[in-house]
């Protein structure tokens, strides 16, 4: 362990802003603007000095901070770092070239005690200096911060009038160790140790390394972004996968041109190996910052919709949760799939908000074991995070202990519980003015539509999803427009709160089919009539000018 004494002067300076800035106001998840916003002057000081003012537990607190390896890391590390020890911070925990995925980071906090952490990442959007940088913020729970904090956080930054910092020697974090700055410890440590050993305690790692050795190659897409170094640990070197198991492992800038995420259109080259070849018998991939998942079969595209399901149906296998599930939760746009395995087993399904945070009550009150998004998030009570890697070894585990395909397992899940076809359209880079537009002439026409035949079917419920939190009984309201049908088909339009070119649309539609009914259709071809009715009523291509989706999944 190298050991560098303060050898700095360490002034603190209190740098006067001229302006406050007004556009600060966290998405879904974070403050995520284009990497030029962020390159502003002062702008990321803003908003890393309005979370050390309302953050609590600050003075004295350990704080976890790394991020996705994207172009911006390693310097927003380093005023970070220098603004911790300015506010008093005792400790700083971070990782070897601050490398750190969101589900690792969420592991560490809750580990380590700390009282949150400073996540650099903007998940999913691109990287480099043309793409995209966000900072996210999470509790002590290890879950992303609460509504309310990230409304105080926003509230500092727009009377904000100063900031302040230590003059310091460039921290070098590209090794173990431990390094002083003023008073504030910062201890480097090996990113992934931590988190593989979270994993080891969950799952079964004998019977998975042998099913890897059983004629089962798999192929890993880490799609050149935060998962690389964490899954050749796992995979290659813990689970016995060949090498070169793991696809694109190295953390780049500016993830190598690619869009670090995994769905059918920019995790292709994997979709295509899975879907169009013969070569492996399960592919996967993992986003940005590692919280989200891609599980492919041979000739086979899981739905992260049914994903949640499987897993949930398929529990017994997994040595965490073999004594059974607490309970299971989804966000609203998310299928019901796992709604009637939920009922199945007996135990409860919530219905929550778009965004990770909105399962962190149910989590810490023991209300709920496993929940997910149709965005490709899976998770459990092990982190307050979705957990990408987690995800892969659960699914490792069901079929190696099922003894089975990926589509095998699909087609039993669906000859039991039924399918819910289901697919998500988004338009992207809309005019906002558009997108508001379409969003609130269709919201004031709800309450008409009820009652009224859509795709050959009734309207039940129009209206736009609010939520009453069931542990703190807070509300959360304007959630998205829900157009419920008679036959338990439903169609949602949501605005993306992640996106940072104009607006995105997205609009999720889905429809039962029970265990008797076809369940071998295409999914676009089992929602054809719910996509041409909901581009009729909220006239979707009349209004964007777009004929069809940006990226249908
Ligand atoms: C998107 C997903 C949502 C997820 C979030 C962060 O948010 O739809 O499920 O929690 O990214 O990964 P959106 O852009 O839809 O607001
Ligand atoms: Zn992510």
């Amino acid at each position: 362990m190298s050991f560098q004494p303060n050898t700095s002067q360490n002034k603190e300076y209190k740098i006067r802003l001229e302006k406050s800035f007004t556009d600060q106001k966290p998405g879904t998840s974070g403050l995520r603007k284009s990497t030029r916003q962020f390159q502003q002057t002062h702008y990321l000081e803003s908003f890393i000095e309005s979370i050390f003012r309302t953050l609590p537990g600050v003075k004295g607190g350990i704080l976890v901070l790394g991020g996705d390896g994207r172009f911006g890391n390693r310097k927003a590390i380093d005023v970070i770092l220098r603004m911790a020890a300015a506010h008093g911070v005792s400790k700083v925990i971070t990782t070897v070239d601050g490398i750190l995925s969101t589900p690792a980071a969420s592991n560490l906090i809750r580990s380590r005690n700390a009282i949150g952490a400073i996540i650099l990442s903007a998940s999913h959007n691109s990287g480099g200096v043309n793409g995209d940088f966000g900072v996210k913020v999470n509790g002590p729970n290890g879950g992303p911060a609460s509504e309310s904090l990230t409304d105080e956080i926003y509230s500092c930054t727009k009377n904000l009038d100063e900031y302040k910092i230590l003059e310091s020697q460039n921290i070098r974090i590209d090794s173990i160790g431990k390094y002083f700055i003023s008073s504030m410890t910062v201890e480097v440590i090996d990113g992934v140790e931590d988190y593989i050993h979270l994993l080891q305690n969950i799952f079964d790692f004998d019977q998975i390394r042998s099913l890897l050795n059983n004629n089962f190659p798999i192929a890993f897409d880490a799609l050149n972004a935060v998962t690389g170094p964490y899954a050749k640990r796992l995979f290659e070197d813990l689970l016995g996968a060949s090498k070169g198991t793991v696809r694109n492992g190295k953390p780049l800038e500016d993830f190598g041109g690619c869009h670090p995420d995994p769905n059918l259109t920019y995790a292709k080259e994997l979709a295509d190996l899975l879907l169009l070849g013969e070569a492996y018998a399960f592919g996967a991939a993992c986003d940005g910052d590692g919280d989200r998942n891609m599980i492919l079969g041979k000739g086979c595209f899981v739905n992260p919709s049914d994903s949640l399901a499987v897993l949930a149906a398929n529990a017994e296998c997994v040595p965490a949760y073999s004594n059974g599930l607490l309970g299971v939760a989804r966000s609203m746009p998310t299928s019901s799939a796992v709604d009637v395995v939920a009922k199945d087993l007996g135990i409860n399904c919530y219905e929550t908000p778009t965004g990770w945070k909105f399962f962190g009550n149910l989590l810490d009150s023991g209300q709920i074991t496993l929940c997910g998004e149709e965005s490709f998030g899976t998770g459990s009570n092990h982190v307050r995070e979705k957990d990408g890697l987690w995800a892969v070894l659960y699914w490792l585990q069901v079929l190696a202990n099922k003894q089975c395909s990926v589509e095998k397992l699909m087609l039993a899940h669906w000859s039991k519980y039924g399918r819910h076809y289901y697919s998500r359209h988004d338009y992207e880079a809309i005019s906002i003015e558009k997108a508001n537009g379409l969003y609130t002439r269709l919201e004031s026409l709800l309450p008409s539509l009820v009652g009224e035949s859509f795709a050959g079917r009734l309207i039940s419920h129009a209206d736009n999803f609010a939520y009453t939190d069931p542990v703190d009984n807070s509300i959360t309201s304007n959630q998205g427009l829900r157009i419920l049908l008679n036959d338990g088909s439903r169609v949602i339009l949501r605005l993306s709160g992640t996106g940072t070119k104009g607006a995105t649309l997205r609009v999720y539609l889905e429809s039962y089919v029970s265990s008797k009914g076809n369940l071998n259709q295409h999914p676009q071809e089992a929602l054809s009539d719910l996509i041409d009715n909901i581009d009729y009523v909220a006239e979707i291509s009349k209004r964007t000018g777009m004929k069809v989706p940006t990226v249908i999944t």
